[in-house]
């Protein structure tokens, strides 16, 4: 007998009138109309049931103190981080456990069950590194939380000399931090920049970790650090280890010179991660008109075979004032900014905030199929394209089998004579 058999879904590929067989945490098989006995059974009315969303960029750390202790009047990312610099000696680990914990509940609901967040290291008392291992901890039943080690101020400018804010990076990492960050255009010169990749990216390939690197978050088009991220990548044999976070200087670089970096970057397997909503609004502060964009070269990082993620980053902190952990809501923004607006290019955007991101954090057992865990949503859309036009409501969100969260089906009542009664946007 199987514990739960979801019937009439239509999957993200296209196929419909499928059935997804739940036996215990994992699914046990996924074809079309499965007759057999269940302790539960959910007619999923033709409606889309994904694998749950995966944001491979946040900060869990800054989420939630949107006017702590005052709001970034000049939109940057400087003053952004300027701004964090002054909430963190006011941190207190009580506070950022709930702001934490509260994003998480937010998630849930909007079937995001899988979370890479960066961790600022820089400050000594690690008081945001405890905190959110112990929301990793509480997490665990519902979340995926992966820590990335994140020198917000520079892994070489502490104010101690370089070994400051590296040895606070190697305590992260010892005490249950999962990955190697850094900050290579916010260090103090281009070199400088340069020297931090390779020594996290070294210290990375010493403890078999990962690397998640906030790489050329800038408009300036001479930045190079992607460059140097992919070089170390490829002479460290950390292939498809490595993640490009932001990487906004691509879409201010001359054209020729990225058609060299591209193969580089494919060559090293290097795995990009783009954050629309953030970057739309942080870069081409210094631009009048016209503005630049400034997010990189999502539709040509691609096409040239390399795995791209759509990212939150940030939700209601320094950098940015809204969000409310809507994956569509990103992947809508991506899909705007980046003119992702063929057929295939709008399912690639879905695909950016669910098996792309699974890629990155190298999730075990993600998937809709048999011998995957049993995670997934069920949206109030017909097909993923439906699903960003109406960034759709979740309707039911399952881990493992069992139900986290659920939403009644949207519909406005209409008052119109003549008309229907009721509206639900679909034509
Ligand atoms: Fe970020």
């Amino acid at each position: 007998m199987l514990d739960l058999l979801v019937q009439n879904a239509t999957l993200p590929d296209g196929r419909t009138g499928m059935s997804v067989a739940v036996l215990g945490e994992k699914i046990v098989e996924v074809g079309a109309r499965i007759q057999a006995a269940a302790h539960q059974m959910l007619d999923a009315q033709g409606y889309l049931l994904s694998p749950p969303f995966v944001d491979a960029h946040f900060h869990m750390d800054a989420t939630l103190s949107y006017g702590l202790p005052r709001v970034n009047q000049s939109g940057t990312l400087l003053e952004g981080i300027a701004l964090w610099g002054e909430l963190k000696p006011l941190l207190t680990q009580e506070a950022l456990i709930e702001r934490a914990l509260t994003y998480c509940d937010w998630a849930v609901a909007k079937g995001l069950l899988a979370i890479r967040t960066h961790v600022d290291v820089c400050d000594p008392r690690l008081l945001a590194v405890e905190a959110l291992l112990e929301v990793k901890k509480r997490v665990v039943p519902y979340i995926d939380l992966q820590l990335v080690a994140f020198p917000q101020d520079g892994v070489l400018r502490g104010a101690r000399g370089p070994e400051q804010h590296i040895n606070n990076l190697k305590r992260a990492l010892d005490m249950g931090v999962d990955v190697v960050g850094g900050i290579p255009h916010f260090e103090r010169t281009m070199a400088d920049g340069a020297l931090s990749v390779r020594l996290l990216c070294e210290l990375a390939a010493e403890r078999g970790l990962r690397v998640d690197m906030h790489c050329d978050e800038s408009d300036d088009p001479h930045s190079r650090h992607v460059e140097t991220l992919a070089f170390e990548t490829q002479r460290l044999g950390l292939h498809g280890r490595v993640t490009g976070s932001h990487l906004t200087s691509m879409h201010s670089m001359d054209n020729y010179y990225v058609s060299k970096l591209l193969p580089l970057m494919a060559e090293a397997q290097l795995q990009v991660v783009a954050n629309p909503l953030i970057n739309i609004t942080l870069q081409g502060r210094h631009d009048s008109y016209p503005k630049r964009r400034g997010m990189t070269r999502v539709p040509e990082l691609l096409a040239a075979g390399i795995n791209v993620a759509f990212g939150h980053d940030c939700v209601m902190d320094p950098w940015y004032s809204l969000g409310s952990a809507d994956m569509l809501e990103v992947a809508h923004m991506g899909l705007h900014v980046g003119q992702m607006t063929s057929q295939a290019a709008m399912r690639q955007c879905f695909d950016a905030v669910t098996v792309n991101p699974a890629r990155i954090l190298g999730l075990n057992g993600y998937g809709l199929e048999a011998g995957c865990n049993a995670d997934f949503v069920l949206l109030q859309a017909r097909d993923p394209v439906e699903a960003l036009r109406l960034r759709a409501n979740r309707l039911q969100v399952f881990r493992k089998g069992r139900l986290l969260a659920c939403a009644p089906v949207w519909s406005s009542t209409l008052h119109l004579q003549g008309r229907p009664s009721s509206t639900a946007y679909i034509a």
